[in-house]
């Protein structure tokens, strides 16, 4: 490169890099504090930290940043219902550093060996992984948000979810036929809730099989699919990572298909590999074998001819077995039982997966376990899955798993979904009133809320849990307003959220933000992990806690409006500032503030800053009807008067509309100068970048908060 932003000193004696900042001279990295180890499984280097601000390295129940006082943290994806400082479901080895300026830094360790990272309190880090070699990258930023821009050049940018993946889903393990999962339908409509996704789990499938439904409780499974497109809904199932093996020759195509085609990852033995996930017996499919990707599509094409499902829920795929390697156990050798063996739970590489040393199409699976590869065609997919690597987000969401019901939970899911942005998988959240256990009505009233602000909204639970008490219609009938409230709230949020999703799809940003990515400069956003951004302009403080009718929050420096109105309902036609006594001084001074807010149970508190302008919709009761509502944009000026703000616009659901140009994109500017006020969106119509130019002029008049209704063709 003709200029670098680094400076690279390689020692000798003792051996190991120096990196650090041209600017300024701040050491990134300095592996010369530790000896380098490099031998067959037992790789590691240690590096000194420039702060303790560390962020990243997940999967893990942790807050946004990590603790650096001698914390282990594992990478080797394993199915585990989230609980502090065991390995979860997915391997992200990327870390984020802030540095005492607000500069930040970030570094990638492309392996996917099973690992540990240790975090010293000096601050220092050592990777320790058992196998691969050492491929880092280094992104030197400097701003927090140029970091993770620069990590996903790498892994690449996030897939485009469709437009009614943003709407509400509703799901649970124990919708047990089809009448049943009709009936829960009926009553969101009856109880006027929004429904854009109807789920079901397990219990669809003819014992528990992939590609399979039960031919007596879902007999009129395909009609009910149909049934729910001819009302504007989407319908999605589970899917596992198990194939059945145990039925006789001839009864089960995909495992029969399966053998034939060899697709199955084999023991050593050559034959396939055989543990226990729901169905009983089962085999696991090789995704790296390309063979298997097109037995996959051929089995899922099967399916969907039979069933019009419109998206997937990928479960199991770390991959789970319920029995440890395998139904006949796992070989003595050096990869079942390495020289060093991480912090996994279980305590070996085996433990609630297949043995280490069975054999993929490229390699054991010690070195590709905690890889998850996918590959759907045809329309704009929609994938949730449990399992993720490293570049996961180009091809699908993610939500947090088996989580409990339980408040301290309901907190964890801020940085869960903060970090995964920070990893490239904006489309995330968590089983909104919990998974595990029974809710209460409190707990699911504000999970509700803080999941309106998730980017993947779901309602899911377990089949054990009570079997009405966690539907929205559930519940009385305050919290079934306080619930509507906030689902109007998101549904009338839809467009910038969706404009939220192009950015990322398209310059690599992210959509649900800390507000350390905004506000880097201001080291007390650093660590804050109970409110959340959505892109730079909105900021959710939740109830996080029992009996709570008052939040505090952080306000960085600037004019916030409350959009929700403390008291009012949460629509957005009631849209109030926060009073002036209540401003943080920071609008002038530039300083943040804690601020108190009142947060009844019908609130969830919600505040635009100053200088955006938010493009919305009319909810209504599905996406595929709010998209037939007016639009209307807040703008919320700067105390000298200025706004801006953009809205990306397509069909909602056809393939790569952006890359074929088939899309229109606005940029909204207002201003309000002593010559007269006006805002104006400037805007491309479809048929690529730049074919046309349409300009709106609106004068307004000078209010520091204005609501606009636009309408279009
Ligand atoms: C485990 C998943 O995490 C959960 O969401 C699902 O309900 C069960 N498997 C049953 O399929």
């Amino acid at each position: 490169a003709p200029a670098t932003l680094y400076g690279l000193q390689v020692s000798q004696e003792p051996f190991g890099l120096v990196v650090c900042r041209r600017r300024g001279g701040r050491v990134l990295l300095n592996t010369t504090v530790a000896p380098l180890f490099f031998t067959d499984q037992f790789l590691q280097i240690s590096t000194s930290l420039p702060s303790h601000f560390i962020s990243g390295l997940g999967e893990h129940l942790t807050p946004l940043f990590l603790d650096t006082a001698w914390t282990r943290v594992t990478l080797w994806n394993r199915d585990m219902a989230p609980a502090p400082h065991v390995n979860l479901y997915g391997s992200h080895p990327f870390y984020l550093v802030m540095e005492d300026d607000g500069s930040a830094h970030g570094v990638f360790l492309l392996n996917s060996n099973a690992m540990d990272v240790l975090l010293q309190p000096s601050p220092a880090l050592t990777w320790r992984t058992t196998g691969g070699i050492l491929d880092f990258y280094i992104f030197l930023g400097p701003d927090p948000k140029s970091v993770v821009r620069q990590y996903l050049d790498v892994v690449g940018f996030p897939f485009m979810p469709p437009y009614w993946g943003l709407g509400f889903h509703l799901c649970r393990w124990g919708y047990s036929s089809t009448d049943i999962t009709r009936q829960v339908v009926a009553n969101m409509t009856a109880a006027r809730f929004p429904l854009d996704v109807q789920w079901n789990d397990l219990d669809y499938a003819d014992a528990k099989r992939d590609f399979t439904f039960n031919k007596k409780s879902f007999k009129d499974y395909p009609e009910m699919v149909r049934d729910f497109h001819s009302r504007g809904l989407r319908y999605i199932m589970i899917v596992d990572a198990g194939i059945s093996s145990s039925g006789p020759p001839g009864t089960y195509k995909p495992y029969d298909e399966g053998l034939k085609r060899g697709v199955f990852i084999r023991n050593a033995t050559g034959q396939p590999l055989i543990g226990k996930v729901w169905p009983g017996p089962t085999a696991f499919p090789d995704f790296t074998n390309p063979e298997t990707h097109e037995w996959w599509h051929d089995m899922v094409k099967d399916f969907h001819e039979q069933v019009p499902f419109d998206g997937m829920w990928l479960d199991m795929n770390e991959p789970s077995n319920f029995v440890e390697g395998s139904q006949d156990g796992c070989p003595n050798n050096n990869l079942e039982h390495p020289p060093y063996v991480p912090g996994v739970f279980g305590g070996r590489l085996q433990a609630g997966t297949i043995c280490a040393s069975s054999q993929q199409y490229l390699s054991s699976h010690y070195n590709l376990h905690s890889l998850a590869l996918l590959r759907v065609r045809g329309k704009r997919p929609f994938i949730i899955s449990r399992s993720t690597f490293a570049g996961h987000g180009r091809y699908a969401g993610h939500w947090t798993g088996d989580v409990g019901s339980d408040w301290q939970q309901l907190y964890y899911s801020i940085p869960e979904v903060l970090l995964f942005n920070l990893f490239g998988v904006p489309l995330v959240g968590a089983d909104i009133c919990g998974f595990l256990g029974d809710t209460d009505e409190e707990l699911c009233v504000r999970w509700t809320q803080l999941g309106a602000f998730y980017p993947f909204m779901r309602n899911h639970n377990d089949h054990g849990t009570r079997v009405t008490a966690r539907s929205p219609f559930a519940f009385s009938p305050p919290a079934q307003a306080a619930m509507r409230n906030a689902l109007r709230l998101r549904y009338s949020l839809l467009p910038f959220l969706y404009t939220l999703f192009h950015r990322a799809h398209s310059a690599g940003q992210t959509v649900a933000r800390p507000l350390f990515l905004e506000f880097p400069t201001d080291p007390n956003t650093w660590a804050v992990d109970r409110q959340l951004l959505w892109g730079g302009g909105l900021l959710v403080t939740p109830v996080l806690e029992a009996g709570q009718t008052k939040v505090s929050g952080y306000f960085p420096a600037g004019t916030w409006y409350s959009l929700t109105g403390v008291g009012a309902p949460a629509l957005l036609w009631h849209l109030v500032p926060i009073p002036a006594s209540h401003q943080p001084p920071g609008a002038v001074c530039g300083k943040g503030q804690w601020i108190l807010l009142p947060a009844p149970l019908d609130t969830i508190n919600v505040h635009v800053r100053a200088g955006h302008i938010l493009p919305l919709q009319e909810p209504a009761f599905s996406t595929a009807q709010s998209r037939g509502k007016g639009m209307a944009l807040v703008v919320a000026l700067t105390l000298d008067g200025f706004a801006r703000g953009e809205l990306f616009w397509d069909d909602g659901e056809s393939w790569e509309t952006f890359e074929r140009g088939d899309y229109t994109e606005l940029l909204f500017l207002a201003s309000n100068v002593s010559t007269g006020s006006c805002w104006q969106g400037l805007g491309r119509a479809p048929g690529g970048p730049g074919t046309s130019v349409s300009v709106l002029r609106v004068p307004v008049s000078l209010p520091m908060w204005e609501q606009f209704v636009i309408s279009w063709s």
